[in-house]
C-alpha cells in the first residue's frame, strides 16, 4: 500500500474553511452539520470520512482493515507499537502492555494523583486567579505519567518539548516542515531512551521499575528489541503526556462556562464519573484516527475496494443521533453513553483506565479547593482543533 503522510491525511479530513470554525468553544454544531450532510463523505477519491457509529464499529473490528499503520504517522517510517501494527503481532503486544494499565493496577495511583493535584493547587489557590492549562491541566497528568515510568519530574520540560514537536502543528503548515520538526522530536526521544536502554542492559541491572520490566520482556517468545522498546516509549510519551492534559483542559473550560451544571455535580461528587464521560463525549479531544482496507470489504452493506482510506472522525461519530439521544445537548447523567472517545475495536486506547482515574481525581481535588470560578472576563478562548483538541490558554479567577 502507498504510504501517505499524517499531515496530508489531517488536512484531508475537513474542508480547509471548516478548520477556523472548529477552533472556538463550540465546534459541535459545525461538525454535526458536516457529518449529517453525508455520513460516509468521500473527501477525495477513495478517502472516506466516517461520521456514523455503525460504520465506525464495523471498520474498527474488521480483520481486513488495518489501523494507522497504513499511514505515515507521527513523523517517521517506523511503525509505532501498538498503534501502527495489526493482526497477530498487535495482539501479542497488547497482551504484554495491557496488564500494566489494567484497572486493578491503576487504582492504587489515586492517592498519588490526589497528592500531586494538591501540590499544584497549593501553588495558585491563594492568588485568586491562574492560567489553568499551564498550572494544572498540563503538569498534573504529565508528572503522574513520568512517575509511573520512574522518570525524574524535572525532566518534564524536555518531554513536553518532544510531544509538542510531534503533535502540535499549524493545520495549514507546510507538510515538509512538519515532517522535519517531528523527526527532530522523535530523534530526541529515541536518543534519551536509547541511552537509558544501553546503560541498563550493559550494567545487567535492568531496574526495578516499569522501564526495566519492559526492557526485559518478551513478545511471542522473543526478547523485546532495542528498536521495539524505543518505539513503544515514543508512543507512551505522546499518549501519556498529551491526551489527558488536553481532555482536562476541555472539561475544565466547559465547567468554567457552565456554573449551574457544575454546582449540580458538586452537590453529589458521585456524579463525577457520568459527568466526565459525557463531557468526554461532547468534547471528543482526539479528532481523528485512520484505517485502510487491506482487501475489498463490506461495511454497513456497502463495498469498499482494497486501499480505501477511512478517516475516523471520533467527534462527529460521538454526535451520531442514531446512537445518542439529543447528541448536541450535554446530559451529565447520560446512560448508556457508548462513545468512541477512546476509539473501539482492535486499537481501542490502552490508557483509558488511567485517563479516567486521572480525570476523576483531578476534578474532585480541584473542586474541593476551588468550587466557584469563572473564565476571566474579556477572554476569547481558542482551541487547537487538530493534533488533540485543547484550550490554548485558560485564564480563570475566583475569590481567594
Ligand atoms: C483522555 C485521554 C485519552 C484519550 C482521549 C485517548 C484516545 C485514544 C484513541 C482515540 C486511540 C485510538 C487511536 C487510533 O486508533 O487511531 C488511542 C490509542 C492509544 N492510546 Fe489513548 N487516549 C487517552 C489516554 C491515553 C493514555 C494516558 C495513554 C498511556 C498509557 C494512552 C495510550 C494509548 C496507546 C498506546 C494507544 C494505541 C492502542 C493500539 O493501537 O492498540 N492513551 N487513545
Amino acid at each position: 500500500m502507498d504510504e501517505v503522510s499524517g499531515i496530508a491525511l489531517v488536512n484531508a479530513m475537513y474542508p480547509p474553511e471548516m478548520i477556523g470554525q472548529i477552533m472556538g468553544t463550540d465546534p459541535q454544531p459545525v461538525l454535526d452539520a458536516y457529518a449529517r450532510q453525508c455520513p460516509m463523505h468521500e473527501r477525495a477519491p477513495g478517502w472516506y470520512t466516517v461520521t456514523r457509529m455503525q460504520e465506525c464499529v464495523e471498520i474498527n473490528r474488521h480483520r481486513g482493515v488495518a489501523g494507522n499503520g497504513s499511514t505515515r504517522g507521527m513523523g517517521g517510517d517506523e511503525k509505532l507499537i501498538p498503534l501502527d501494527i495489526d493482526g497477530e503481532m498487535h495482539t501479542h503486544f497488547r497482551k504484554l502492555i495491557d496488564p500494566v494499565f489494567a484497572p486493578k493496577r491503576i487504582a492504587p495511583l489515586a492517592e498519588r494523583i490526589a497528592a500531586q493535584a494538591g501540590t499544584l493547587i497549593d501553588q495558585f489557590v491563594a492568588n485568586g486567579e491562574t492560567e489553568l492549562f499551564s498550572s494544572f491541566c498540563q503538569p498534573l497528568p504529565s508528572l503522574i505519567f513520568l512517575s509511573i515510568l520512574g522518570l525524574p519530574a524535572d525532566e518534564l520540560p524536555f518531554f513536553l518539548e518532544i510531544k509538542e514537536g510531534i503533535l502540535r502543528h499549524d493545520p495549514l503548515a507546510d507538510p515538509d516542515e512538519v515532517d522535519r520538526q517531528q523527526e527532530v522530536a522523535r530523534l530526541q526521544c529515541s536518543t534519551y531512551f536509547g541511552k537509558l536502554y544501553d546503560e541498563r542492559t550493559a550494567s545487567g541491572d535492568l531496574g526495578d521499575d516499569l522501564l526495566g520490566w519492559l526492557i526485559g520482556s518478551s513478545v511471542d517468545g522473543h526478547q523485546l528489541t532495542r528498536e521495539q522498546f524505543l518505539n513503544i516509549m515514543l508512543l507512551m510519551i505522546v499518549g501519556g503526556l498529551d491526551t489527558v492534559s488536553a481532555s482536562l483542559s476541555c472539561i475544565m473550560s466547559w465547567l468554567a462556562r457552565h456554573p449551574e451544571q457544575r454546582r449540580w455535580i458538586l452537590e453529589d461528587p458521585n456524579r463525577w464519573p457520568a459527568a466526565i464521560e459525557e463531557l468526554l463525549r461532547f468534547e471528543s479531544p482526539v479528532p481523528q484516527g485512520f484505517r485502510q482496507a487491506q482487501e475489498g470489504v463490506e461495511i454497513n452493506g456497502s463495498q469498499y475496494p482494497a486501499g480505501t482510506y477511512f478517516i475516523m472522525s471520533w467527534p462527529a461519530i460521538n454526535l451520531d443521533p442514531e446512537t445518542f439521544v439529543n447528541p448536541l445537548e450535554v446530559d451529565l447523567q447520560r446512560s448508556p453513553n457508548a462513545h468512541v472517545v477512546f476509539a473501539s475495536g482492535w486499537h481501542r486506547c490502552l490508557g483509558s483506565h488511567l485517563a479516567r482515574l486521572e480525570l476523576r481525581v483531578a476534578m474532585e481535588e480541584f473542586h474541593k479547593r476551588i468550587p466557584e470560578y469563572a473564565v476571566k472576563p474579556g477572554t476569547e478562548l481558542q482551541y487547537v482543533p487538530l493534533g488533540v483538541r485543547q484550550v490554548m490558554n485558560l485564564p480563570i479567577e475566583w475569590s481567594a
